[in-house]
């Protein structure tokens, strides 16, 4: 959240209201303060590599980098070899050391990096104690696994001249073919390019030189001493300046009031990376914008800044634009029929990406025929080596397997968690909190977790209650223990600089806080007034970040309190663009520059590691929401889009946001339901409710401004309403819960665009304002329009798809018009798909532990359908030995019956498990899209694993139902009695 109070900043304030002021009198709307935040024009290297782009556009272009064949070495899977960047003839070159690494995967890892720098032979400017490498270690935070080296990978015999050529991938179906001069790779699958790298000539790794002092004519002649061997340095720096290189922001760099000293000066690194034949390209949130990327240089709707990627507090931001927002996830994925590919470019610095479309004619006398399109990429990032993950697909699922495997899979979160969430910003006592909760219960809403925002604290300090509002904080969570619900705390990074906050002492005797450039502790300000930063890269800072949460330690809190980490990009409110100085220094003495939009993830994992740690033997699935994140953060929690406003576009730019989270690794995903800036409308809260039930993270959340919104507040009829959207959520926790499951297994998407379930669809590739929910074939368009009555649903194939409450049916590739009045949410089920559900209806997740399962089976256009259900505890991590169900239903329409197949492999844990679940029954089958020849029918056979003789093959009451005009034929099988974790057979011929 964001807010500034005279008493915080009365500098700042004076600016803001100032601004706010003239804002006003343009536009009605509130909306983000462009000049916070810097265009690539405003940011020195960004500029500098878009000239650099345009300078590579001429003709007589050649790209300076070369690799020295002679250099080359290649051993167990990786290629080394020396690129050689030629400055100006006769100067020595600049030696880039260059590592291909083939991974088992079937992806290549291409690291580079600079010599000098990697031998520590520079000398930093002014005193500066900042490391002397380029950053390196972005893979320390983001990286978990995937790296083993393809042994099979083998340089090709056969010899070109200019090229060195690697055979690698499954059977060696992938190649890379490195050209020599000038320096270039394409990446090949079956014999074509799929992704090629400085095929435009834009590679450019600003290499490390030292300052030659300029001297302005005014100060030689202010300064008389000297004057000669000055004015010898101006001309000397005249004959070395390089042509037409821009040198104004080398050395440091104002914006905002704020100046970047860079010890290192210039280091940029930046490349072009070309995805031939694909005209779609998805992924590097968070971004405002819709799912398939839009172009940033010419073309028509394109945007005119690059998207950027630097992990900032962007307040009231704007909807469609390529501005940076809170977190940042390098990971690109191109998508054409049949091929999917992608790029992780894994770098922590501030990080621009430039997109552009080309149309290329393949034969200019075929009218009529379209040339084919590509889409050219240009990576620009400010320090760090060049490190680059290459994936070749062909599917979605690929890509999305091997980042994860990369990067890790979700952690499988508690059940509670991705239930409703109930915020505000704030419950302001902790009778309020009881009392809400109470009005839950007797509105008969259900709900699992209610929030704190900051106001709990005494003065801003976290870990402390504010004892005049909070009185009695576990009193107040043994009240919500009772249904079996949560609480969640902010805990933020900035711990306030006072006196009498043994937090703030031990911080600074540990030596633990960001340091500023000098390598004092940074003091800046935030929520509390003068703060500083714990440094969550330092192992020390996790240490002690560990014994500030443990019960005895944070009083009041009990093991079901869980955290929120918010500011952690980290927000600065008087820093250059609300963050911290890039020279501030980090363990090890980084720059914050290198490490920047890997801050808010290493914050995180602190506070993941610390709620692991909080009682020894009790040890829980920890739950932390994060604001800021980075590629791995999808490992210790879920995020949210952060500060929106309580507008309809707002409501409608969440769903592709979310979308791409899935597909970029990070699904645990959602948006503040209702808004979070201003007072929405009782139809668009209803609507937000109703679209918010489709985000894997759901919380309703709104700003200290605001008047209260909690869903029984709202009226007849849309408190009902609301109601009936949460019960929905809670009807299909089983269902969400086996797509999380899936996710922390497979990285598959939780929701999941069109494109990602129907990859030859090329209609859908665009479409990002409806969504499938994990594998179970739930197609739901949220309604994001204000009077709307009717959603248009796009369906991709030619299966049967039915409406989930009545079973209309709708069928054929194309849009339909589906019934949306405010009581309707428009949600299909696709045909051959099993879908599980518990239909009682409870206050809380945890108080349908034992409750029985409904099966939903949905029978395709061939009569089949299948479906997996997971369940475990919801709590511990047993389920790692064991402890879960796993199942695979499946119904077969030629043989007319229904089984249950275990999937899951036995653990020490198993037993106990099944036996704690053993009355745990499927009380319901429902099957939509029931076959005619089941008319008349009045039972089933059921048949159940060890059961006794007796039992075996009982008889079980069926009821069938006829067609009804556009309503589907279906048929119901009343507690078949059959346990949810046994095999199991039901006979319907
Ligand atoms: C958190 O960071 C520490 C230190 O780098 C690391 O050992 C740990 O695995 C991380 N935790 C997770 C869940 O990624
Ligand atoms: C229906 O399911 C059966 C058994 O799983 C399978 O043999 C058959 O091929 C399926 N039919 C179609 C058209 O997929």
């Amino acid at each position: 959240m964001f807010l500034l109070r005279a008493a915080e900043g009365p500098r700042w304030m004076a600016v803001f209201l100032l601004l706010a002021a003239l804002c006003c009198l343009f536009s009605p709307v509130v909306m983000v303060k462009h000049e916070n935040f810097k265009t690539c024009e405003q940011s020195g290297f960004c500029k500098r590599n878009r000239q650099f782009a345009d300078d590579a556009a001429s003709s007589s272009w050649v790209s300076p980098y070369a690799l020295d064949p002679a250099s080359i070495t290649f051993k167990d899977g990786q290629l080394a070899a020396t690129v050689l960047k030629t400055l100006k003839e006769g100067e020595e070159k600049v030696r880039l050391p260059l590592i291909v690494t083939f991974l088992e995967s079937g992806v290549a890892r291409v690291t580079l990096d600079e010599e000098k720098r990697q031998k520590g032979d520079i000398i930093l400017r002014g005193d500066s104690k900042a490391r002397k490498e380029r950053y390196n270690e972005a893979s320390n935070w983001a990286i978990v696994g995937g790296l083993d080296a393809a042994t099979g990978a083998a340089l090709s015999a056969e010899a070109e001249a200019g090229y060195t050529k690697v055979f690698y991938g499954d059977g060696g179906k992938h190649q890379a073919l490195i050209r020599h001069h000038p320096f270039s790779i394409e990446f090949q699958r079956d014999g074509e390019t799929q992704i090629k790298f400085n095929d435009k000539g834009l590679l450019n790794l600003e290499h490390w030189r030292q300052k030659v002092e300029k001297v302005e004519k005014v100060k030689v002649e202010e300064k008389k001493e000297g004057e000669e061997e000055k004015k010898e340095g101006e001309e000397e720096n005249k004959e070395q300046e390089p042509q037409g290189e821009d040198e104004s922001t080398w050395w440091d760099e104002a914006f905002g009031g704020n100046t970047d000293t860079k010890p290192r000066g210039p280091e940029a690194i930046a490349l072009d990376i070309t995805f031939p034949g694909y005209e779609h390209v998805y992924g590097i949130p968070e971004h405002a914008t819709g799912l398939s990327l839009k172009t940033t240089r010419g073309g028509d709707g394109a945007y005119s800044e690059p998207y950027r990627l630097y992990n900032a507090d962007v307040f009231e931001y704007e909807l469609d634009s390529p501005m940076t927002l809170y977190g940042a996830i390098p990971l690109m994925q191109a998508h054409r029929k049949g091929s999917t590919v992608g790029v992780f470019w894994m770098n922590a610095a501030e990080t621009w990406v430039d997109i552009v479309k080309t149309k290329s004619i393949t034969n200019p006398f075929s009218l009529g025929l379209l040339g084919k399109t590509d889409t050219e990429t240009h990576w620009i990032s400010e320090s760090g080596i060049m490190d680059v993950f290459v994936f070749l697909g062909p599917t979605p699922q690929d890509i999305t397997r091997q980042y994860g495997e990369l990067t890790g899979f979700t952690a499988l979160p508690q059940s509670f968690a991705i239930a409703y969430h109930q915020c505000r910003w704030n419950y302001v006592t902790d009778e309020d909190v009881k009392d809400v909760d109470r009005k839950f219960d007797k509105f008969k809403i259900p709900y699992d977790v209610i929030w704190l925002d900051i106001e709990y604290t005494q003065e801003k300090k976290y870990f402390t209650w504010d004892p005049l509002t909070f009185v009695n904080p576990t009193k107040m969570n043994e009240h919500l223990d009772k249904r079996d619900r949560k609480l969640v705390a902010i805990i933020d990074p900035h711990i306030k600089n006072t006196n009498d906050y043994p937090v703030i002492d031990q911080m600074k005797s540990k030596g633990l806080a960001v340091k500023n450039k000098d390598g004092n502790d940074y003091e800046g300000w935030c929520w509390p007034g003068s703060s500083m930063w714990i440094d969550a890269f330092n192992p020390a800072a996790i240490t002690w970040w560990k014994t500030l949460f443990k019960y005895d330690s944070f009083k009041g809190t009990a093991s079901n309190t869980f955290i929120w980490n918010d500011m952690n990009e980290p927000s600065v409110f008087n820093g250059p663009e609300t963050t911290m100085p890039k020279d501030n220094l980090h363990h090890g003495n980084w720059e914050h520059r290198d490490v920047h939009n890997v801050n808010g993830m290493t914050f995180h994992n602190a506070t993941y590691e610390a709620l692991l740690e909080r009682k020894k033997g009790e040890i829980r699935r920890p739950f932390a929401l994060t604001r800021s994140f980075y590629s791995g953060s999808q490992r210790v929690g879920a995020m949210w889009t952060g500060d929106n406003l309580a507008e309809w576009s707002h409501l409608h730019a969440s769903i592709p946001m979310v979308l791409n989270q899935g597909i970029s690794g990070f699904p645990f995903a959602g948006a503040d339901v209702g808004g979070f800036f201003g007072n929405p409308s009782k139809e668009l809260l209803t609507r937000w409710y109703q679209a918010g039930i489709y985000y894997p993270f759901f919380r309703g959340h709104a700003h200290i401004d605001t008047r209260r919104r909690e869903p029984y507040i709202a009226g007849a009829p849309y408190t009902e309403i609301i109601t009936q959207a949460l019960r929905l959520r809670y009807q299909l926790l089983p269902a969400w819960y086996t797509a999380f499951h899936e996710a922390s297994t497979t990285g598959a998407p939780i929701v999941r665009p069109n494109f990602y379930i129907h990859p030859e669809d090329e209609n859908g590739f665009a479409i990002d304002d409806q969504l499938y929910i994990g594998s179970t074939g739930l197609l739901a368009k949220p309604v994001t329009q204000e009077g709307a009555d009717s959603v248009s649903v796009y369906i991709a194939d030619d299966q049967p798809y039915f409406d989930y409450f009545d079973y209309t049916l709708y069928q054929g590739a194309g849009h339909h018009t589906v019934a949306a009045p405010l009581e309707k949410i428009p949600l299909l089920m696709q045909g051959g798909h099993i879908i599980p559900r518990r239909d009682r209806p409870r206050r809380s997740s945890g108080l349908m532990k034992y409750d029985p399962f409904t099966l939903v089976v949905v029978l395709d256009k061939d009569g089949n359908a299948s479906g997996t259900l997971y369940v475990d505890d919801g709590a511990t991590f047993d389920y790692q030995k064991g402890a879960y169900i796993h199942r695979r239903f499946g119904f077969d329409g030629k043989r007319s019956a229904l089984t249950s197949i275990g999937l899951g492999t036995k653990g020490t844990k198993t037993d106990a498990y099944l036996k704690a679940m053993a009355k745990v029954r499927v009380e319901k089958i429902i099957v939509v899209n029931a076959p005619s020849a089941w008319e008349g029918k009045t039972e089933v056979v059921v048949s159940e694993e060890g059961a006794k003789e007796s039992a075996r093959r009982k008889k079980v009451a069926f009821e069938y139902f006829a067609k009804d005009g556009k309503k589907a034929a279906w048929a119901v099988v009343r507690d078949p009695k059959v346990g949810v974790g046994k095999g199991w057979k039901i006979d319907f011929s």
